[in-house]
């Protein structure tokens, strides 16, 4: 029997369909980028409906249309599992303090650094910052992430934290970019907290979460069903201690949200432990993490993410242990972190040719972990991130004929065409 298909992706030279059984990828299956040449990839209703040799899926499959990939290679659509996504303004004069020396902990305490988003976010109405949060959306989906996480953070009083949630809802009801909320209230202790910073972690416990859940309920709609909502809170020196932050994650998890926690970026005081702990999704960063804690991390259901562009563009030497995690057996994805402070970065084909350098991740490596587990830590594993009958049909058509340009290759655009849901959406 025939079946029909909305669209036809053919001569397709290598697809990388990084298939496999449910889970992120661990150990050696992180290095198993399932290749099939010659290949074929057909879509219905937004979804992948068949994945083949060219010859065997034009025998089984009509199409109603039908698009040369010319021998070019196919990979998924990237996820950006980590990103600070909707703030307002920029940050340019602290950039050249920083090269000139100033530490970021130290323009973080003489008021600059993220409180100077905050204070940009608050003052921007909800449309200025939709209007510059969907620049950055269409500059990633130029360079090929189809799904990303999207942190709250820069608002730190309930009515700002609920803007950056309707910019949020805002930008996926009308941007082809699926996005993941993450509420981040407990970014930084806000000016009106100063010295009162667990009267801060009340508020957060007491008012913003629970009020940004019910506001969630409302925005549903916005979201495709069953969609995951998380909370995460940035443990560090200056920012929320190890008591804090468990508070905040509980008091979190009570309320339903899934779990992520920025740990060990400058300090290591101990988040990742409690990540593991409380079952978080997600722990991120990792750049100062002892061993024992990378064996405990490796050992667990939490995905690594690490975020290799945040060193490069903080100047630091030093970047996550990313091979100690991959080789004791950690689920290790790659992010962003895109944000306004220490990585203004929209492009996840840098973070992969970064990796590849900076923490010496084969090419195969970085793309699953750009890819299938990137997914994973943001819930949606069963859904995006690999090419495979029943999952989205986010897919690039790269400019070359072998995925590992894309880590060899950097600086431009290696992504020639971007399919969402099965639709072009993007083209260079
Ligand atoms: O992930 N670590 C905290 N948050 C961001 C920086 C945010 C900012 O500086 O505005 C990060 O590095
Ligand atoms: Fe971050």
């Amino acid at each position: 029997m025939m079946k029909h298909a909305d669209l036809l992706i053919h001569n397709i030279g290598q697809l990388v369909t990084l298939a496999g059984p449910p889970g992120p990828r661990r150990g050696a299956a992180l290095r198993d980028p399932g290749i099939l040449a010659g290949a074929a990839i057909a879509i219905a209703d937004g979804r992948i409906l068949a994945v083949g040799k060219e010859g065997e899926l034009a025998a089984t499959i009509a199409a109603a249309a039908t698009l040369d990939a010319g021998g070019r290679a196919v990979i998924p659509g990237f996820v950006d599992p980590h990103t600070h996504l909707p703030w307002a303004g920029h940050r340019a004069a602290e950039f050249e303090m920083r090269i000139a020396g100033a530490t970021y902990l130290q323009i973080m305490a003489a008021g600059g650094g993220i409180a100077r988003t905050v204070a940009d976010t608050r003052a921007a109405p909800l449309a200025t910052l939709v209007a510059e949060t969907r620049g950055r959306l269409d500059r990633m989906l130029a360079h090929g992430t189809t799904t990303a996480e999207a942190k709250t953070g820069y608002g730190l009083n309930l009515p700002d934290e609920l803007k950056q949630l309707e910019a949020i809802a805002e930008l996926q009801r009308t941007h082809p970019v699926d996005l993941v909320p993450t509420l981040l209230p407990a970014h930084a202790v806000p000016p009106e907290y100063k010295d009162r910073p667990d009267a801060y972690v009340d508020l957060v416990i007491r008012e913003i979460l629970p009020a940004a859940r019910a506001r969630w309920q409302t925005l549903r709609d916005d979201f495709p069903a069953d969609w995951p909502l998380f909370c995460d809170v940035f443990c560090e020196v200056g920012a929320f201690d190890l008591a804090q932050s468990r508070r905040i994650l509980e008091a979190a998890k009570r309320l339903g949200f899934g779990l992520k926690i920025h740990v060990d970026e400058f300090a290591a005081l101990g988040g990742t432990l409690l990540a593991v702990e409380l079952g978080a999704t997600s722990a991120d960063h990792l750049v100062t993490t002892p061993a024992e804690h990378v064996t405990r991390l490796a050992a667990s259901d939490t995905i690594a993410v690490t975020l290799p562009g945040t060193p490069f563009g903080l100047g630091q030497r030093d970047y996550s242990p990313a091979r100690a995690l991959i080789d004791q057996g950690a689920a290790l994805a790659l992010a962003t972190d895109l944000n306004p402070g220490t990585c203004w970065c929209e492009n996840m084909q840098f973070i992969i040719a970064l990796a590849c350098r900076a923490m010496r991740l084969a090419p195969a490596e970085a793309l699953a972990a750009a890819t299938i587990n990137a997914a994973y830590a943001i819930g949606l594993g069963d859904r995006v991130g690999s090419l495979e009958p029943g999952k989205q049909a986010d897919l690039l058509i790269l400019d070359a004929d072998d995925y590992r340009m894309l880590a060899y290759r950097f600086g431009t655009n290696g992504v020639a065409k971007v399919v969402k849901r099965g639709r072009v959406v993007s083209e260079t």
